[in-house]
């Protein structure tokens, strides 16, 4: 989908995004956010850029396990998710010290950063939302440190076949009328969810396009069936 198109879709979203995430995945998509982090090996000092960032929960679930010296930047293009996650800043939640996290507006295919510049380069259920999937990881290659990580949490299409034709039904039927219901979207916004999953690259091929960006050792995890899968990889240090 363009651009432009995506944007006015999450725009529409924006207010039920949070709502409909945790009621559609049973509040799965918390524990997937906390094991891409995991995955992720970050360190109190890390630097962390968490692109497609919309409402901030992935940037959030960072901001849990940094101290003062390391900090986590949220960015995105759409203004009224990153609003919302904004607001989360202003909320005071456990020992959490959310000076080290901010958000920015900005497109992941030209990321407004110096090469070379994060630990760890995230996004969560974004990239297959960004209209170049290659060049978007590949900008997220440009500007994380050598020897850092780029890290992808994205839905998959589960294995097993009897397991993956129940799911099919779920995701392909119910999640669209209960999203658009919910959210009152009349342009099938959570129509649009299944379509994009089923046109993504699967795991390997996933892979693939990780390790023609530049990323090397990049592994994968399946989670919760084959629902989501979590991909890591690594950027040489003598890339640049
Ligand atoms: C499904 S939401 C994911 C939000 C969040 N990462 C999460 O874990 O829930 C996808 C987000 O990607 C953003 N997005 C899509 N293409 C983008 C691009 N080229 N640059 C910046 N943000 C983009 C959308 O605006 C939207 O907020």
């Amino acid at each position: 989908m363009q651009a432009h198109r995506i944007k006015n879709l999450f725009s529409a979203i924006a207010r039920h995004y949070d709502f409909l995430n945790a009621l559609l995945s049973l509040r799965r998509d918390k524990v997937w956010r906390q094991e891409t982090v995991k995955a992720s090996e970050v360190e109190p000092t890390s630097k962390v850029l968490d692109v497609c960032t919309g409402t901030g929960e992935l940037a959030l679930a960072y901001t849990d396990k940094l101290d003062t010296d390391g900090f986590v930047i949220g960015s995105d293009f759409c203004f009224e998710m990153l609003v919302i996650g904004d607001q989360k800043l202003q909320q005071p939640v456990g020992t959490v010290s959310k000076r080290t996290t901010s958000f920015l507006a900005a497109d992941t295919l030209t990321l407004p950063f110096l090469d070379n510049t994060f630990d760890i380069v995230s996004v969560g259920f974004g990239i297959r939302n960004v209209s170049d999937l290659e060049m978007g990881i590949r900008e997220m290659t440009r500007v994380a440190a050598p020897g850092g990580r780029v890290v992808i949490l994205e839905f998959t299409q589960p294995v097993n076949p009897l397991f993956r034709s129940l799911y099919y039904f779920y995701f392909t039927k119910v999640l669209p009328f209960l999203g658009n219901l919910i959210s009152r979207n009349k342009d099938d916004a959570y129509g649009y969810l299944p379509r994009s999953v089923m046109k993504f690259p699967d795991c390997n091929a996933l892979k693939q396009v990780m390790e023609q960006c530049g990323l090397t050792d990049v592994r994968y995890h399946r989670k919760t069936f084959g629902i989501v899968a979590i991909h890591v990889g690594k950027k040489p240090k003598n890339i640049y």
